[in-house]
């Protein structure tokens, strides 16, 4: 038999797999993961490796980008194999093309899906998830200023009247996390540097952290606001909104602590 499932990690920690998941999990010869797209902080390899009664073998970034042929495709030619990924497989990730090389090579694939920062965000803040336009990710400041692009993107979303998720860097083979207070100041330094005219200092900004655990935190207000304020750790993102359905800015107030005059404007 020759197979390659990805399946979702979720959020959370092992019990944010879905029970097909792990029934598929379970019934591979092979288990790999990948941890390098995302952070899943409370994840338990030990506990994990329980579950499925099974060894769980750690991927690194460069076997899945550079010598995915090698050390996924060729032992999926011949076996069962399943892959974990963080959040939901294909979301924010570039794995569509193993996906495809896998099919081109005529092994069967399949994408077992769970939870995702994309869709958590709704539930975690109340607002309308059809109301999102482009997602951007803000890159670590060693890569030097902030894309003009990402300014644009906010732009752009503001002028339909759709709000914008930014994911914040990640490279977890490091250990290194962007979090909301370094993006925060590099958005507002980079805007007085370059003056894109999209990032102000009274901004509606929301600032979420550990999204689907039990320590999520979040927080909207001014985006000054949210410079001190006590994040959890990383895995953290942000939220840009924009013009906000009445019910959209009481979930802000009730569930997001934000003030109403910083809703001013947005109403
Ligand atoms: C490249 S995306 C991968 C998304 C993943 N495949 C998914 O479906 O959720 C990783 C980024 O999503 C955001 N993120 C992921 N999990 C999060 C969480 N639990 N809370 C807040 N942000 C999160 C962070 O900005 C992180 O750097």
């Amino acid at each position: 038999m020759s197979s390659l499932s990805f399946i979702g990690l979720g959020l959370y920690n092992e019990k944010s797999i879905s029970l097909q998941g792990l029934e598929i999990a379970r019934e591979s010869d092979i288990v790999l993961a990948e941890l390098y797209t995302s952070y899943l902080p409370e994840l338990s390899l030990g506990n994990l490796s329980d579950l499925l009664n099974k060894d769980v073998k750690i991927l690194k970034r460069a076997d899945l980008e550079e010598n995915s042929k090698e050390k996924i495709l060729k032992l999926a030619l011949k076996k069962n194999v399943s892959l974990f990924v963080p959040g939901d497989p294909m979301v924010a990730t570039t794995h569509v093309s193993l996906r495809l090389q896998a099919e081109k090579m005529g092994i069967k694939t399949r994408v077992i899906n769970s939870s995702s920062i994309i869709s958590a965000i709704s539930g975690a803040t109340g607002l309308q998830i059809y109301k999102f336009g482009r997602t951007i990710t803000i890159p670590f400041s060693e890569f030097g200023p902030i894309p003009r692009s990402i300014f644009t993107f906010i732009k752009e979303n503001e002028r339909i009247g759709l709000h914008t998720l930014a994911l914040l860097d990640v490279d977890a083979e490091k250990g290194k996390y962007l979090t909301i207070d370094e993006a925060v100041k590099k958005l507002l330094s980079d805007e007085k540097k370059m003056g894109h005219g999209v990032v102000h200092e009274k901004k509606l900004t929301i600032g979420l952290s550990r999204v689907g655990s039990n320590r999520m935190r979040i927080k909207a207000g001014k985006i000054t606001d949210l410079l001190n304020y006590e994040f959890e750790p990383p895995p953290h993102s942000m939220i840009f909104p924009t013009k906000l359905h009445f019910i959209e800015a009481e979930a802000l107030q009730i569930i997001c602590n934000a003030e109403k005059e910083d809703l001013e404007g947005y109403v």
